[in-house]
């Protein structure tokens, strides 16, 4: 048995399921004294050894015999889980065995049908969550630095694609872009379906494509616009539209046209020319991306990877605003189907009302996020309430372990002992997607190309870096 593991006591007519949370030595009266005694006469009377009644074997039994502390999941009554735990069992005439995850996932009602495989469970079986479980839902993935998080979110894109969904994935680390691909750099199935958009390179917008709303909240959120100013600004864009006439540059000659105290004048301009200079818009009908038209083309379902990485903070921003506000307003005409959002450590470019968005506004019409962090803290306690599904890597910090044992749905005494112990690549899943019951899952490695990895300064073998200086070989 390991920590995280399934025990069924039984009874004839209903069993109770219990979790593993911790295990320790079995502690009985006097055990400390009677090891002690025997490290004494084992070390002053080395050549005793006849044991006629083998007492030391059953007080070696006793010394190596362990405790497992558990938690009542719930009941089991004609086959079916209820999460019921409000009863003891018998202690003398229940029987305790293991309890496979398999057998637990046989006794309460599937989510759905498209599963996506995660990895293994106890030992070697496969596990798989459906993507039902995603669906309307908000996840959260964190661990500490390099626990396979990132990896995860793969597993977890592939699966979405495999079943034609939509995903928008905000890549910090320029890691997504291979997801379609297996390690040699052929295509692993949905290869097509992945498109990345650099900003200001593939992903260009048009004043008219973005439209009035989401210019406005980048205006007033991400460039802090005065609420005077963006009336005004309203006003002549109202105009430009009606005359068909939107554009940078006819904006641009707008606002030097336009009668209104030089304040605000000024306001228009600093912000104006920072979305002209930005390199986000264009007013080249050829240069713009077509958020709409990605769907269109993609019957089949295809992951949109925004590269964000060597973007500035402000035009990271910007892009992802426009991303979000784009989405909701096709979402809303109900011109494309729900999304699943891929943020990967979202506070360095989310800013702070939009996570409530996300998880409120946002979800109803239809961005399902999956918030992927190394930073636990960085998500608020608020956000962590209204999540659906936590995959938990290990931490090695212990207030980040407090703070997310705290959040989850679980009790944090199971989280805490379970993530503390827990080894590379195998986390922990908790909530909607196990339907309650946590779940340590060893997760499968991927045929991808290795990527988001973090850029080393010393590449070569020792040898062969001593053989040929540093300053040589960087370049090569
Ligand atoms: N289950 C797994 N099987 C095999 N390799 C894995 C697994 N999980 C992660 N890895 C590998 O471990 C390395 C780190 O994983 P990953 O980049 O996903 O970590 P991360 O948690 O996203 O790190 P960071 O915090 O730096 O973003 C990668 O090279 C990845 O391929
Ligand atoms: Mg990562």
């Amino acid at each position: 048995m390991r920590v995280g593991d399934y025990l069924v006591v039984s009874e004839p007519q209903r069993s109770l399921v219990l979790q593993v949370y911790d295990e320790r030595y079995l502690d009985v009266e006097g055990i400390e004294e009677e090891i002690a005694r025997e490290e004494v006469l084992s070390a002053s009377a080395p050549g005793v050894t006849s044991d006629p009644t083998e007492l030391t074997t059953i007080s070696t039994l006793i010394r190596d015999m362990r405790i497992l502390l558990c938690k009542a999941r719930g009941t089991i009554s004609d086959g079916r889980l209820t999460p019921r735990a409000n009863w003891m069992p018998s202690r003398t005439s229940s029987a305790v065995k293991r309890l496979m995850i398999e057998d637990l996932a046989g006794a309460v009602a599937p989510l759905g049908v498209r599963d996506i495989r995660l990895g293994t469970v106890d030992g070697e079986s496969a596990f798989a969550i459906p993507a039902e479980a995603l669906d309307g839902r908000i996840t959260v993935i964190t661990g500490r630095k390099e626990s396979g998080k990132s990896h995860l979110a793969k597993i977890l894109l592939r699966g979405l694609m495999a079943n034609e969904a939509y995903s928008v994935i905000f890549d910090l680390n320029d890691e997504y872009g291979t997801v379609g691909m297996r390690e040699d750099g052929s295509d692993a199935g949905d290869g097509r379906k992945v498109k990345v958009l650099r900003p200001g390179r593939e992903l260009k917008f048009s004043l008219a494509s973005v439209g009035l709303r989401p210019i406005t909240s980048l205006l007033s959120h991400s460039l802090e616009m005065p609420g005077t100013s963006l009336r005004e600004f309203v006003k002549i864009w109202e105009q430009l539209d009606n005359r068909d006439e939107l554009s940078l540059a006819s904006l641009e000659s707008a606002i030097q046209q336009w009668r209104c105290n030089e304040f605000v004048r000024d306001a228009l301009f600093a912000r104006y020319n920072t979305i002209a200079s930005c390199g986000l818009f264009t007013d080249s009908p050829h240069q713009q991306f077509d958020l709409q038209d990605f769907f269109s083309l993609n019957r089949s379902g295809g992951a949109l990877v925004v590269s964000l990485s060597g973007v500035s903070p402000l035009n990271r921003k910007m892009v992802v605003e426009l991303i979000l506000s784009k989405l909701v307003e096709l979402l809303e005409r109900r011109k494309i189907p729900p999304v699943f959002l891929f943020a990967e450590e979202a506070h360095l470019y989310l800013r702070d009302t939009y996570w409530e968005d996300l998880i409120t506004r946002m979800r109803h019409f239809g961005v399902f996020t999956v918030f992927v962090t190394n930073q636990p803290d960085a998500i608020d306690q608020k956000i962590y309430r209204q999540v659906d599904n936590i995959f938990l890597y290990n931490f090695s910090s212990d207030s980040d372990l407090n703070l997310v044992a705290q959040a989850s749905m679980a009790d944090s005494d199971t989280v805490r002992a379970i993530v503390r112990t827990l080894p590379p690549r195998m986390c922990l899943l908790l909530g909607y997607a196990v339907r309650n019951l946590p779940v340590v899952v060893g997760v499968d490695p991927i045929d991808a190309p290795a990527s988001g990895l973090t850029r080393r300064f010393f590449r070569e073998p020792l040898a062969r870096a001593a053989a040929e200086p540093a300053s040589q070989t960087y370049g090569s």
